[in-house]
């Protein structure tokens, strides 16, 4: 049975970074992926990494952007913690070889994305994520930290309320394992896949969350999950916000700005959620919207955007130096997560959380573009940190060959009983319409309601389902059937927590409750698992510097 001191779940930015920091503090570390580390979703992150470096700029402007763009629910704290530590975090990865583009003369150049009120985020052109986990790769091979890659976890090893390992599905030969550890910190990004279309990977399912949140932690902040405003109409495939930061434009079919009148002074780098709800109300008109790339001139597109002009190209034919292009918002981060302290604890010992699983409070109502790499970047290194503290002082668990045991029996089971009347696929298109119709980017409570209710029943006949295919090794009907349980789980919360927040806020926008209400709602929304659903409560949000104030852009 494998034994480490720290295992950490998930191989993205937040995942390498967690157990880098575990290394370095001379913990026996390893990493459990259900994909290769490199190609985590981390790499879709293309438009750079925020951190105050210019000099115009400084880590309290940063914040406060970050404050503003969250729409105020942002705990405060958290935000400094990001803003301050960004410029190291930023440049440790300089120092290890990122290949970002420099200005003319050396230094690292800068670029203005979303919200932000100055050029702020320093990029590898249109591969800035790539760049930043290929780099942290090269790191954890230096460091020699073993990888269990393509092991998808399918439970916590719990010993009395305490996490002391995990029990995961090795795919190449369907073994079920328990890797022991006295801490364990998941990464294992957001839950975009409640939702078709979305620009979120694959393995977006939600996995550490469900995990978490079934294991006794509580979730925060569900019902805030952010569109990414431009992705290719009709396709999914995002088109970066550097666009929009460099110069594109949004217009309709009848060459109307977009954005003039809800953000006249930033316009297009207006933040995601306003562009994403302006693109919205003009597509429902039954307008076009537009990207014209073309103010950005040819040969910085050529030279800087490279990928995603040849993504245009190959998915639509179109040249985003020549023609503007379709383009319509589809759901991409979540806010929510399983809610952690400013290194990571989870409050159930063992348990730590960084990066899209997580929920610091950092990013409150809505994230900026620049600050998910970055936090993942900061916070991935707090918890690895941490995690290691806390392993050294733990005991070991108690009851892994037994719990090993169950797991073995609950899948021979799923696989034994076969495919039924019903279908996997169909359950989740369910969910995921559900989602895009009902618990989408416009909200009210009739809807909500009803798409618990949806929920629920698709929880029922998910319970009743077997897995078509027998066989151990590479069984994906097998992974696809934890991976839904895990969405239902959590887009049962998400929608939970949507009907509760009786305001408008960042991204959460309720046509019954148009306004944001400070007076009753400037609080995170709270969720604990129980057999009958999400028993929800509140938690104030932690307020610094920084009132609660008009968003103006
Ligand atoms: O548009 C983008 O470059 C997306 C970035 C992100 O969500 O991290």
């Amino acid at each position: 049975m494998p034994d480490h001191t720290v295992v950490v779940v998930g191989g993205g930015v937040a995942g390498i970074r967690a157990a880098l920091a575990a290394r370095a503090q001379g913990a026996d570390v390893a990493l459990v992926s259900k994909v290769h580390p490199l190609r985590s979703h981390s790499c879709t992150s293309q438009g750079g990494l925020n951190a105050a470096l210019a000099p115009d700029d400084s880590w309290e402007t940063h914040a406060q952007d970050t404050v503003a763009g969250g729409d105020f629910l942002g705990d405060q704290d958290a935000v400094e913690t990001l803003a301050r530590e960004a410029p190291d975090a930023v440049l440790e990865l300089d120092r290890w070889g990122a290949p970002f583009n420099r200005d003319e003369r050396g230094r690292l150049a800068l670029r203005r994305l979303a919200g932000a009120n100055r050029a702020r985020a320093c990029y590898a052109d249109d591969l800035t994520g790539h760049v930043v986990l290929q780099v942290l790769h090269e790191q954890l091979l230096a460091a020699r930290v073993p990888a269990y890659v393509e092991w998808v976890v399918t439970s916590l090893l719990m010993d009395d309320g305490a996490c002391r390992g995990v029990v995961a599905l090795e795919l190449a030969t369907g073994t079920l394992h328990a890797i022991t550890a006295r801490a364990v910190v998941l990464a294992t990004g957001g839950f975009g896949r409640v939702y078709e279309p979305t620009g979120a990977s694959l393995g977006l399912t939600g996995d550490g969350l469900a995990l978490a949140y079934r294991a006794g932690a509580v979730l925060m902040d569900m019902e805030m999950v952010q569109y990414h405003p431009t992705a290719l109409t009709g396709t999914g495939a995002l088109l970066t916000e550097a666009l929009l930061g460099e110069g594109a434009l949004l217009v309709t079919g009848g060459g109307e700005r977009v954005m003039a009148e809800a953000a006249p002074r930033l316009g297009e780098r207006a933040p995601r959620d306003l562009l994403s709800r302006s693109i919205a109300s003009r597509l429902k008109a039954g307008e076009a919207v537009l990207l014209d790339a073309r103010p950005i001139g040819g040969a910085r597109l050529g030279r800087s955007f490279g990928v995603t002009r040849h993504l245009v190209k190959a998915v639509a034919g179109l040249d985003l130096a020549k023609e503007p292009v379709p383009v319509e918002p589809v759901p991409h981060r979540t806010m929510g997560g399983v809610r952690v302290d400013l290194h990571g604890a989870t409050g159930l010992p063992g348990l730590f959380a960084a990066g899209g699983c997580a929920a610091t409070g950092v990013h409150g109502a809505n994230r900026l573009g620049g600050n998910s790499l970055l936090e993942a970047l900061v916070f991935g290194r707090r918890a690895g940190e941490a995690a290691a503290r806390a392993a050294a002082a733990a005991p070991t668990g108690q009851g892994a060959s037994s719990r090993l045991a169950d797991e073995e029996r609950a899948l021979e089971a799923l696989t034994a009983r076969g495919g039924g009347p019903d279908a996997a696929a169909a359950i989740r298109q369910a969910l995921t319409r559900t989602m895009r119709e009902q618990v989408g980017l416009f909200r009210e409570a009739a809807g909500l309601a009803e798409a618990t209710r949806t929920i629920v029943g698709l929880q029922e006949r998910h319970r009743g389902l077997g897995v078509t295919a027998s066989g151990r090794r590479w069984n994906s009907a097998l992974v696809s059937h934890l991976e839904l349980g895990h969405l239902l789980e959590v887009a049962r919360v998400v929608a939970a927590a949507a009907l509760a927040r009786q305001e408008s806020r960042g991204v959460h926008a309720r046509r019954d409750f148009p306004e944001r209400d400070d007076t009753g709602w400037l609080r995170h929304t709270l969720a604990s698992f129980t057999p009958d659903g999400p028993k929800l409560d509140a938690q104030p949000v932690v307020i610094t510097r920084w009132p609660p104030g008009r968003r103006a852009y």
